[in-house]
C-alpha cells in the first residue's frame, strides 16, 4: 500500500517535471503609487459627458509597475488607473526615465497601459479630439499621472530582487457581456463556431515569487471594460479593476501596512505586494451584465443600433448591482476572486515561466501603412489604411454611456475649447470617404491639423517577451475577435521563427497611445461605435495583425527593427481654458476645517456615517499619497487610522456652495458590517487658497460617535443629523 503510493507520488512528480521545466530566476521589481488627478471641476476622461465633473474620490488611482530582467535585458510592464494612456504621457515618462536610467530604461522596453476606468479626471491627452470634453488641456493631470508613473518604477527599480515567475489561466464566465452582438455576429460562421462565448472568459496571470518565497505581486488581464461607474459618477474611481487591484493587495498586505512614502498617515495602500488588474481586448466587453434596455419602457433595445425610438440615450446597460457603486463591487470581487483562486495555487502545479527576456518596438505611420489582404473575389489585394477619421455611431456613444456631445451641432455655447477649435472642422475629402468606406464620415480628423493634430498618425507598436510569455502593447480597444485573432497570429509566427511551442500571447489593451478603436473587417462593416471608432478605416486590424507579427518575428529571430518614424511630441502647444483656483473663502463666521454637520453619536454596522466641514478646493494640493479624508478609531487613548479616502467604504464628496468661493467637503464612511464596537471619529485634511495666492493646509475633526451593535437612545433635539441606513 505504502509503496503503491509512493510510485504515484513519483510518477506525478515526473509527469509534473514532464509538463512544465524549470522555472528560470528572474530579477523582478515591483512598485506603486498614487496618481489621482485633480478632485474637482475636471471633465472625467472617458464618457466624453461634458456634465461629468469630478468632484470628490471613491477610490485613488494608482500607477503599478513591474520589473522584470534576466541579466542581459530588462522589461517594464506599468498598469495605470486611468482611462488610457497617450503618446505625450509615454513620450515624457521615457524621455525623464532615460535621463535619471542611461541605458536602463527607454520607449522601447517599457509598455505603459491604461485600466480604462472612465472616472479619472482628463486634460493629458495630445491631440485635439481628446481634449474636447475637458475644454482643453489640464496639467495637474498630466503631471499627476508622469509623476506617480515615475514613482512607481523608481519603487520597483529601487527593490529588485530574484524571483520566479508564474502562469496560470482560467475561465471567468458572469463577469462581462458583449455590448455590440449585431457586430460580432458578422464575423465568419466558422470562426465564431470554435468559441462558446461572444466576449473572452480568460483571465491570464503572472505570479511573482522571490526565490526566498516571499510573495512579491501579480499581474492578471481580463477583457471587461471599466465602466461599471457610469456616466453620471461625479467621484474619482479606479472602477472594477481597481476595486479588484485593491481586495488583492489588501488581502495580502493587510489594509494597514503602509510602505512607500508616507507623508502623515500609516495607513494607505501602497505596497509591498503589487496587484494589477489590467486592460486586454475590452473593445466590445461591457461589465453591465444585466445588458441594455430601453429606460423608458423596459423593453429591449434596437438589436443592431442599440437605440430605442431612434434615440441613443435612451438605451442603456445596467448592472449587476442595485447601483453602480455596488456593480463595480460585485465586477470587482469576481474579477478579484477568480484571481486569488488562481494565485492560491501550489507554485508547483503553475507553469514557471523560463527563458529570455526580449522586447521589439516600432512607430508606425498608420495611414501610410500598406498590407495584403485576402479579398473573398479578386483574391489578395494590397489595401493602404486611411487618414483617421470617425464615423457617426461615434457620437451615439455606447449602451455603456451614451453619447452626450453633438460634434454635428457643435454641441454647447459653453465650451470654449470647442468654440475655438470646432471651427477648424471641414468636409471629409472623396479620398477619406473612399478610402473609410462603408463608414459615413462624421470628423474628417486626419484633414484638421489646427491649432495642432487632431489625431495621431504615428503610433507605437510593441511587444515584451518574458521566456514563453508575450506582452502585445496595443495601442487601443481591440474587440474580442479581433483580439483572438492577434493572439494566435502571434503564438503561431512566434513557433514558427524558432519561439517554444508552449508560447502564449496576452494583450495588454489601452498602451503606450490611443487610437480609439480596433474591429475586424467585418465588423467594421456594421459600423457601430466599435466600427465608427477604429479610425484607419476597414484593414486597420489586417494592418496591426502584420505589424504585430513583424514583432515577434524581430524578437524569435533576434533581428533589429529601425525606430519608424518619430511622433510629434505637442506638450507645448496644448491650450488651457479651464482656470484654476481664485481663492477659497470659509462660510460666514466659520474657519475652514469646522465641522458643519456632526456625525450622528451612535451608528451600527451596515449603516453610514456622515459628516460636513467647510472646505478649501480639492485643486489647491491633491494629497497625492495622502487622503481628503481619515476615520479613526480610539485605541489605548490614542486615535489609529483605520480608513482613508483611498477605500471602498469611504466617499469624499466636495461640492461648491456659493459662487465666492465657499465650499465643503461631505465625508461618508459606510460602516462595515464586521466593525468592532468602540469610539471613532473622522477627520478632513485641505488647502485653501488665500486671496494674496498663498496655499494653506486645514484640517477638521468631528466628535467621536460610537459604533455598537447596540443603539441608545438619545435626544433628537440635540442632534443636527441623523446617520442614514444606506446611500
Ligand atoms: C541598470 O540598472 C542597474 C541596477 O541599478 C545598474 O547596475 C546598471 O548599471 C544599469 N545599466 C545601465 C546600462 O545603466
Ligand atoms: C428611425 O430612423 C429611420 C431613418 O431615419 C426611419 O426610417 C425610421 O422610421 C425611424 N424609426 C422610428 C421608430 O422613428
Ligand atoms: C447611473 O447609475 C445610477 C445608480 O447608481 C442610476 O440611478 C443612473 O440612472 C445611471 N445613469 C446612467 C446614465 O446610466
Ligand atoms: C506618408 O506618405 C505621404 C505621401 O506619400 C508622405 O508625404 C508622408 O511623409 C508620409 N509620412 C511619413 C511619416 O512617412
Ligand atoms: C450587514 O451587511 C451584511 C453584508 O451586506 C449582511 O450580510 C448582513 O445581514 C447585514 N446585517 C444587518 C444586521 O443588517
Ligand atoms: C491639523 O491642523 C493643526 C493646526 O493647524 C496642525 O497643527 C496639525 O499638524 C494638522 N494635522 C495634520 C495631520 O495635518
Ligand atoms: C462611547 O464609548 C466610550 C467607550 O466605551 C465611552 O466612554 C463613551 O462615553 C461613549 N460615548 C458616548 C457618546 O456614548
Amino acid at each position: 500500500m505504502e509503496e503503491l503510493f509512493f510510485r504515484f507520488v513519483v510518477l506525478a512528480l515526473v509527469a509534473a517535471h514532464v509538463c512544465f521545466a524549470a522555472p528560470t530566476t528572474y530579477k523582478v521589481g515591483v512598485g506603486i503609487a498614487d496618481v489621482t488627478g485633480p478632485a474637482a471641476d475636471i471633465n472625467m476622461m472617458g464618457y466624453a459627458n461634458p456634465a461629468q465633473l469630478s468632484a470628490g474620490i471613491h477610490t485613488r488611482q494608482y500607477s503599478r509597475a513591474f520589473i522584470v530582467d534576466d541579466g542581459a535585458k530588462r522589461v517594464v510592464f506599468v498598469s495605470v488607473d486611468c482611462a488610457l494612456m497617450d503618446q505625450v504621457i509615454k513620450t515624457e515618462v521615457s524621455n525623464r526615465l532615460e535621463i535619471k536610467y542611461p541605458g536602463n530604461y527607454t520607449a522601447k522596453n517599457v509598455v505603459l497601459s491604461g485600466t480604462h476606468t472612465h472616472s479619472g479626471p482628463g486634460g493629458y491627452l495630445q491631440y485635439v479630439l481628446f481634449l474636447v470634453t475637458s475644454k482643453g488641456w489640464i496639467q495637474q493631470s498630466f503631471d499627476a499621472l508622469v509623476d506617480g508613473i515615475l514613482l512607481s518604477i523608481d519603487r520597483a527599480h529601487d527593490n529588485m530582487i530574484p524571483a520566479n515567475i508564474y502562469y496560470a489561466k482560467d475561465t471567468l464566465i458572469d463577469a462581462n457581456i458583449n455590448r455590440s452582438p449585431a457586430s460580432y455576429l458578422n464575423n465568419p460562421a466558422y470562426e465564431r463556431a470554435k468559441y462558446t462565448y461572444n466576449t473572452d472568459k480568460d483571465m491570464v496571470q503572472l505570479k511573482f515569487v522571490s526565490t526566498d518565497g516571499q510573495p512579491m505581486g501579480v499581474i492578471n488581464w481580463y477583457a471587461v471594460h471599466c465602466t461599471s461607474m457610469n456616466n453620471t459618477n461625479p467621484y474619482i474611481s479606479s472602477d472594477n479593476k481597481g476595486y479588484a487591484g485593491l481586495l488583492f493587495e489588501g488581502a495580502i498586505n493587510g489594509l494597514e501596512v503602509m510602505p512607500g512614502e508616507v507623508r502623515i498617515f500609516s495607513l494607505i495602500y501602497l505596497g509591498p505586494f503589487v496587484a494589477a488588474f489590467a486592460s486586454s481586448n475590452l473593445g466590445d466587453v461591457s461589465p453591465n451584465t444585466m445588458g441594455a434596455k430601453c429606460i423608458d419602457t423596459g423593453l429591449p433595445c434596437d438589436f443592431v443600433s442599440s437605440s430605442c425610438n431612434n434615440r441613443t440615450q435612451l438605451c442603456i446597460a445596467f448592472g449587476p448591482g442595485k447601483d453602480m457603486v455596488d456593480s463595480t463591487r460585485i465586477i470587482g470581487d469576481k474579477q478579484f476572486q477568480k484571481a486569488w483562486s488562481m494565485y492560491n495555487v501550489d507554485d508547483s502545479e503553475l507553469e514557471a515561466l523560463e527563458g529570455p527576456v526580449q522586447f521589439a518596438h516600432q512607430f508606425v505611420d498608420m495611414p501610410n501603412y500598406t498590407v495584403e489582404v485576402q479579398d473573398p473575389v479578386n483574391g489578395p489585394t494590397t489595401e493602404k489604411l486611411c487618414k483617421p477619421a470617425m464615423g457617426y455611431s461615434f457620437a451615439a456613444g455606447t449602451t455603456d454611456g451614451p453619447g452626450a456631445f453633438d460634434f454635428t451641432q457643435g454641441a454647447t455655447s459653453s465650451n470654449d475649447f470647442w468654440n475655438l477649435v470646432g471651427s477648424a472642422l471641414v468636409e471629409p475629402s472623396e479620398e477619406v470617404k473612399q478610402c473609410q468606406h462603408p463608414k459615413p464620415v462624421l470628423l474628417s480628423t486626419g484633414e484638421i491639423s489646427w491649432p495642432y493634430d487632431w489625431h495621431p498618425n504615428i503610433v507605437e507598436t510593441q511587444i515584451l517577451r518574458i521566456g514563453q510569455f508575450m506582452i502585445a502593447a496595443v495601442p487601443g480597444e481591440f474587440t474580442t475577435m479581433a483580439g483572438r485573432r492577434l493572439r494566435d497570429a502571434l503564438n503561431s509566427e512566434a513557433t514558427n521563427n524558432g519561439g517554444p511551442s508552449n508560447v502564449k500571447t496576452v494583450i495588454a489593451g489601452l498602451s503606450n497611445g490611443y487610437t480609439h478603436y480596433i474591429t475586424t473587417f467585418e465588423e467594421y462593416q456594421i459600423q457601430r461605435y466599435e466600427g465608427a471608432s477604429t479610425i484607419y478605416g476597414p484593414h486597420t486590424h489586417a494592418a496591426y495583425l502584420d505589424q504585430y507579427k513583424k514583432l515577434t518575428r524581430s524578437i524569435f529571430k533576434n533581428e533589429p527593427l529601425d525606430d519608424g518614424p518619430t511622433p510629434p511630441f505637442l506638450l507645448d502647444k496644448q491650450i488651457s481654458i479651464v482656470r484654476g483656483v481664485v481663492f477659497d473663502r470659509p462660510a460666514f463666521e466659520h474657519e475652514f476645517g469646522d465641522c458643519l454637520v456632526q456625525p450622528y453619536p451612535f451608528v451600527r454596522p451596515n449603516e453610514t456615517v456622515t459628516a460636513t466641514f467647510v472646505a478649501g478646493h480639492p485643486r489647491n494640493n491633491l494629497m497625492l499619497e495622502n487622503t481628503f479624508m481619515t476615520v479613526e478609531v480610539k485605541e489605548a487613548n490614542n486615535w489609529k487610522v483605520i480608513r482613508t479616502d483611498a477605500h471602498f467604504d469611504t466617499f469624499f464628496f466636495w461640492e461648491r456652495t456659493s459662487a465666492v468661493g465657499q465650499s465643503e467637503a461631505h465625508l461618508r464612511w459606510i460602516v462595515p458590517a464586521d466593525t468592532p464596537d468602540g469610539e471613532y471619529r473622522i477627520s478632513h485634511y485641505g488647502h485653501y487658497k488665500n486671496i494674496d495666492a498663498s496655499i494653506v493646509p486645514y484640517n477638521g475633526t468631528t466628535q467621536s460617535f460610537n459604533v455598537s451593535w447596540i443603539r441608545k437612545i438619545v435626544a433628537l433635539s440635540s442632534l443636527t443629523t441623523l446617520n442614514g441606513i444606506d446611500f
